[in-house]
């Protein structure tokens, strides 16, 4: 099974006059099991390619399916009870935690999806407080109201919100933004938990080649609206050309293996992730 693009494109458009193109004729496959991330300038269409996947953004043209349905047709009763149920596999984070979070404590803002998704009591309750305790929720938390809290706190419940009733596919737009490097890494476990346990597919938009290397297995990199290349991570990593025309960097450990290989010392260079890099010029010393 999988989310599949087919000639998506999206406008913007205040008026009839106004409009801006925001994806350029996408065409995407994202399988079963994949993390996946998106990387790409500001303004490449991250954020809107992710919410046209999460199915909340009706393309202006194409279409998506997910699990083969299509997730925006609405032709007739049938159709559209096909897609309601493909949207429920689907939960999405947003960049930008406030437009999240809308219940007036942390309690009810977490149980919103089960609850609408007409779950026992008692399953809502059980899911909600697996999900506090994944984000680090504590009890004394729930009855705070969600604007009141940090960013860092707000950014947990919104998560939570969305743990909460389990979506086959996963999707976070900058999630670690704002976090603090405690939670920046369990957020991280966390994801290749869910990947690895409950089969989670995880589409992952991050600014940070580092985060990418260490858990992504494919990236999407976009420029103006354009997929440039949608492959494994350490062949989009070892295409110099394609980051620097992407504005993309290789992962810090990767330019250091190059330096150190310019100084003389045997190292590999198209090594991605930290502690293979690590292990290598350990290696290199003896
Ligand atoms: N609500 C909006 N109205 C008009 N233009 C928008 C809106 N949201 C995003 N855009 C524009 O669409 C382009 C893609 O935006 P976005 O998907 O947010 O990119 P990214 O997440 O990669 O930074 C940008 O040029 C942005 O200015
Ligand atoms: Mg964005």
């Amino acid at each position: 099974m999988s989310i599949e693009l087919r000639n998506v494109n999206y406008f913007y458009s205040d008026n009839l006059i106004n409009s801006y193109q925001a994806l350029d004729n996408i065409n995407l496959t994202i399988n079963d099991g994949d993390i996946v991330a998106i990387a790409g300038e500001t303004g490449a269409g991250k954020s809107t390619l992710a919410e046209i996947i999460a199915g909340l953004l009706t393309p202006t043209s194409g279409n998506v399916f997910v699990d083969g349905a299509n997730i925006y047709a609405n032709k007739n009763k049938n159709e559209k009870i096909l897609a309601k149920k493909a949207k429920q596999k689907i939960g999405m984070v947003f960049q930008y935690s406030d437009r999240q979070l809308f219940e007036e404590t942390v309690e009810k803002d977490i149980a919103f999806a089960p609850k609408e998704m007409r779950f026992s009591d008692e399953i809502i309750k059980e899911k909600v407080s697996c999900a506090m305790n994944l984000m680090g929720i504590s009890e004394d938390m729930k009855e705070a109201v969600p604007y009141n809290l940090s960013g860092g706190e707000k950014k947990r419940v919104a998560i939570a919100g969305i743990l909460s009733f389990s979506p086959k596919y996963l999707i976070l737009d900058e999630p670690t933004v704002g976090l603090d490097a405690f939670y920046r890494d369990e957020i991280l476990k966390l994801i290749l938990h869910l990947n690895k346990k409950e089969n989670t597919t995880i589409v992952l938009i991050s600014h940070s080649m580092e985060t990418i290397a260490e858990i992504a297995n494919k990236i999407i990199v976009m420029k103006g609206g354009k997929i440039l290349k949608h492959d494994t991570v350490y062949n989009i990593f070892n295409d110099k050309k394609l980051l620097n025309e992407a504005k993309l960097k290789q992962p810090k450990i990767t330019a250091f293996l190059k330096k150190l290989k310019d100084v003389g010392l045997n190292v590999k260079t198209d090594i991605i992730k930290f502690d293979d890099g690590v292990k290598n010029i350990i290696e290199a010393l003896r």
